[in-house]
Parts: structure tokens; C-alpha cells; sequence
């Protein structure tokens, strides 16, 4: 298994360029199982989730060519079932559900499993599903849905889910009258899916907002769209020049996405200068400790919450790092502790002491944020920091490393 090798104490400075969006790309990649015909993404990150979804929709009989603009067609669907082995390598492949049962009739999806950092149900999901009129039954580790026609209903998420709203806002858009979704997900992602499904012919409105309305339509047609940026991809680069005390731009990211982090780390004393499609973000000094509460869209994305806790490691201060969306999410703690780190976890939240420094050690990545913040803390450690089961980042990040040298830090992959 490949190593990140990370030697501290480089200030970054430069421009950085954003990738698509992997939490856009999934779902989106998912819709084109509506669709009988070619369409066309562009902006398609390259990176392990992708090419795991793509498996898993030619298991499926989906035809696709292309990389960065990918052309996708499901005219021929051979087969509704998504397997174990490939859904427990990712949990988005839920996303092939609701499409499935609302353009196939039918679909038999493995239930996800849980991960390290929550055990995850998609009891929100298959509730959804019921209500639109589906037959489900859970038998031997997999959900199996039915519907000749799936009718629309007004349905409440007891809690605000991404790829739930996402499934059932898909499987909405072909079902039989009018589906409103309550208490839906507002990520920029759920935006992003619902244009291209409306560019698809879908009607839908409120995407963004917790009330989604979508009238079903008899079919869909196939659309050329677009990913929006990584949201994650460019806080985690912006945070990096923080944590470096560098002067970063990060080009091609939408900075209304990143609203909540800005505020933090302009709390923190950054000098974060906004434009249409660019942020330049200098750090420089010692940082002032500020306190995180994880929450849904718009609130601070629990998805930085890893990266911020490794640059309030190295703040001014006492910071309180409350995890509010998933159970576990503090698996980097024990790691940052060992390269010097002052943490100490008090149920939900994470209390962080910064210190002058921290220092370079042998780390283990647990799941794919984790692993960006403690290439983070490397990038501000003294001495070398060498980070194990580097394929946890490969999921989420395109290339980090040639990233984050092209922007002056040490770190190189070596083949495990
Ligand atoms: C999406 O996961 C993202 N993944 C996650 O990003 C992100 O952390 C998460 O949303 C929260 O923003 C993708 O978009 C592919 P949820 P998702 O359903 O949809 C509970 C990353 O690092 N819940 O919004 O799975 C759940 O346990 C990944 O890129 C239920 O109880 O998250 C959690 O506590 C990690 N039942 C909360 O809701 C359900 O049926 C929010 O989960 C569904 C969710």
C-alpha cells in the first residue's frame, strides 16, 4: 500500500486548481440510469470513488467513454442488482437505487454497511422509497424494491440526508404525479444533481432550499451538463495555506459554497480575499483558536471539520470541535495526539490546546478526511511525517500531492 512522505515547515504560495466535485459527480453520474441515450458530464474528477461507480454502472449494463467529460448511456440496462463487493467499497453506490426502481421497475441494491465513521443506515432512504409507493423488503444483506409505476407523495426526512434526498429526488422525477420532499438536504451537490435533471426534462423546483417540489414526468431525455467544483477539495487547500502560514489562490472553486469556512478562518485571522471563482487565502502568524459546530448545509461542513481541528492544533488558544453529523468522526484525534497534538475528546465535541509545534510521525489513515487533515498537520510539522493506507485519500482527492509540491510543499508518494 502506497505512503504519503511529508517533510514540515514549507509555506505554501501559488495557485492550486479545483477539481469536480466528487459528492456532485456520484449522483449525477447515478441519473443517467433515467436516461435512455448518450449524455455528457464534463468536469469529472479523476479519482478511486469515480472509477468504483463507474464499475458498478457497467455491472449494470451502462455504456460510458471518456474521462474528464464523460459520455454515459443506459439505453441498455442488462442487470438491476448492485453487489456487495462493490457497494461496501463505497457507500454512494445506494445512489444506483432510486433511478433503478423508477426507470427498471425493480432493483436490488446490498444495504452499504457501516464505515468508519458511522454506521451509516439508509433506513431514510428505503422509508422514502415505501412512501412513493415501492415494495421493499430487506433479505440476506440487500434491499429489493418493486414498482410498476412509482406514485408521488409528500415525504418528511426525520434528519436532513445528502444522498437521501438525492435518490429520492431522482426517483421522483419519473413517478406518477406531484413529489414534495420536506426537510430535504440543501447542499450546492443537491442543486447541482437537480439541474441536470431538470436538463434532462424533469420538473423540479426548490432544489437548495428544504422544501424540493418535482412533478413526474413520463421520461427523460439525455443532457450535456456540468460538475460544480469541490467545495471540500478547495476548503482543505485553503486551510493548508493557513496551517503553512502561505499565500494560496485556489482557482476554480465557487466561494458561496464556502461561506462557513471563510468566517472561520477569517475568525482565526486569515486574510481571505473572495473573487467570482478564486480565493486568495494567506495565513502568516500564529492563528487564533475559534469553535467549529458541525451541521448541515449551509452550516460548517462536517466533511472539514478533520482539516480545521489540524489547524486549531497548531492555533493560539482553546478551540471546541463539535462533531453533530455523524457518531464517530473523530478517528484522526488519536493520530494528531501522537504528532504532539492537545486534544482531548469530551463526547460529542473535541477540545483542542494548540501548541507551538507539532512534530512529524508515522500516522495511519482511518477514512478519507481524516487523512487529508493529517497531511495537513504534516505540512506544519517539524521533521518527517509518513502516512500509511494513503488509498483512503485517493478516494476524495485528485493527485494531492502533485497539488500541494506545485504549491512548494515536501511530500511525495512512495509505493508501498
Ligand atoms: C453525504 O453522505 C456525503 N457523501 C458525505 O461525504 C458527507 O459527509 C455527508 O453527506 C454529510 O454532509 C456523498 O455525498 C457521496 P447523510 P450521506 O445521509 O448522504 C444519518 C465525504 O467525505 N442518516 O447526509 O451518506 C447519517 O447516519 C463523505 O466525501 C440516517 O440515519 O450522509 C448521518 O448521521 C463522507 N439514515 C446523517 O444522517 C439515513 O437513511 C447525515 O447523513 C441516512 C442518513
Amino acid at each position: 500500500m502506497d505512503k504519503m512522505v511529508i517533510v514540515g515547515g514549507e509555506r505554501l504560495a501559488g495557485d492550486v486548481r479545483i477539481s469536480g466535485a466528487k459528492n456532485a459527480a456520484l449522483p449525477i453520474m447515478a441519473s443517467a440510469l433515467l436516461v435512455d441515450g448518450w449524455n455528457a458530464f464534463h468536469n469529472i474528477p479523476d479519482l478511486a470513488d469515480i472509477r468504483t461507480i463507474k464499475r458498478l454502472l457497467r455491472s449494470l449494463g451502462v455504456e460510458m467513454e471518456g474521462e474528464e467529460t464523460l459520455q454515459v448511456n443506459a439505453g441498455r440496462i442488462t442487470n438491476c442488482e448492485a453487489s456487495y463487493d462493490l457497494v461496501r467499497t463505497m457507500r454512494a453506490s445506494i445512489l444506483v437505487l432510486g433511478p433503478l426502481v423508477a426507470r427498471m421497475g425493480e432493483a436490488r441494491v446490498s444495504l452499504p454497511g457501516g464505515c468508519a465513521i458511522g454506521a451509516r443506515p439508509v433506513n431514510l432512504h428505503i422509508k422514502a422509497l415505501q412512501e412513493l409507493g415501492a415494495e421493499v423488503t430487506l433479505k440476506d444483506g440487500y434491499v429489493e424494491a418493486k414498482a410498476s409505476r412509482l406514485k408521488g407523495a409528500s415525504i418528511y426526512f426525520d434528519i436532513s440526508t445528502v444522498t437521501g434526498t438525492e435518490n429520492i429526488m431522482m426517483a421522483a422525477t419519473l413517478a406518477e404525479g406531484t413529489t414534495v420532499l420536506n426537510n430535504a438536504a440543501r447542499e450546492p451537490e443537491i442543486a447541482n444533481l437537480a439541474e441536470v435533471l431538470t436538463g434532462m426534462g424533469a420538473r423540479i423546483s426548490g432544489a437548495g432550499t428544504d422544501t424540493i417540489v418535482i412533478e413526474g414526468v413520463e421520461s427523460l431525455h439525455p443532457v450535456e451538463a456540468a460538475v460544480i467544483p469541490d467545495r471540500i477539495e478547495a476548503g482543505t487547500f485553503l486551510i493548508a495555506a493557513g496551517i503553512t502560514g502561505g499565500d494560496v489562490r485556489i482557482v476554480g472553486c465557487n466561494p458561496l459554497h464556502l461561506e462557513a469556512l471563510i468566517a472561520k478562518l477569517r475568525d482565526a485571522g486569515m486574510r481571505i480575499d473572495v473573487a467570482d471563482d478564486s480565493i486568495r487565502a494567506a495565513g502568516g502568524g500564529t492563528l487564533k483558536s475559534v469553535d467549529v459546530k458541525t451541521l448541515p448545509y449551509p452550516g460548517f461542513p462536517t466533511d472539514l471539520q478533520a482539516q480545521i481541528m489540524a489547524l486549531m492544533a497548531v492555533s493560539d488558544g482553546l478551540s471546541i470541535i463539535t462533531e453533530t453529523v455523524f457518531e464517530n468522526r473523530f478517528m484522526h484525534v488519536g493520530e494528531m495526539i501522537r504528532m504532539g497534538a492537545d486534544i482531548v475528546i469530551q463526547g460529542k465535541s473535541a477540545v483542542v490546546r494548540g501548541v507551538p509545534k507539532l512534530r512529524g510521525a508515522p500516522v495511519m489513515a482511518t477514512d478519507l478526511r481524516a487523512s487529508a487533515s493529517l497531511i495537513l498537520a504534516g505540512l506544519a510539522a517539524e521533521g518527517t511525517t509518513v502516512l500509511s493506507r494513503v488509498y483512503h485519500i485517493d478516494r476524495g482527492y485528485q493527485r494531492i500531492e502533485k497539488k500541494l509540491s506545485a504549491l512548494g510543499a515536501d511530500i511525495r508518494r512512495v509505493a508501498g
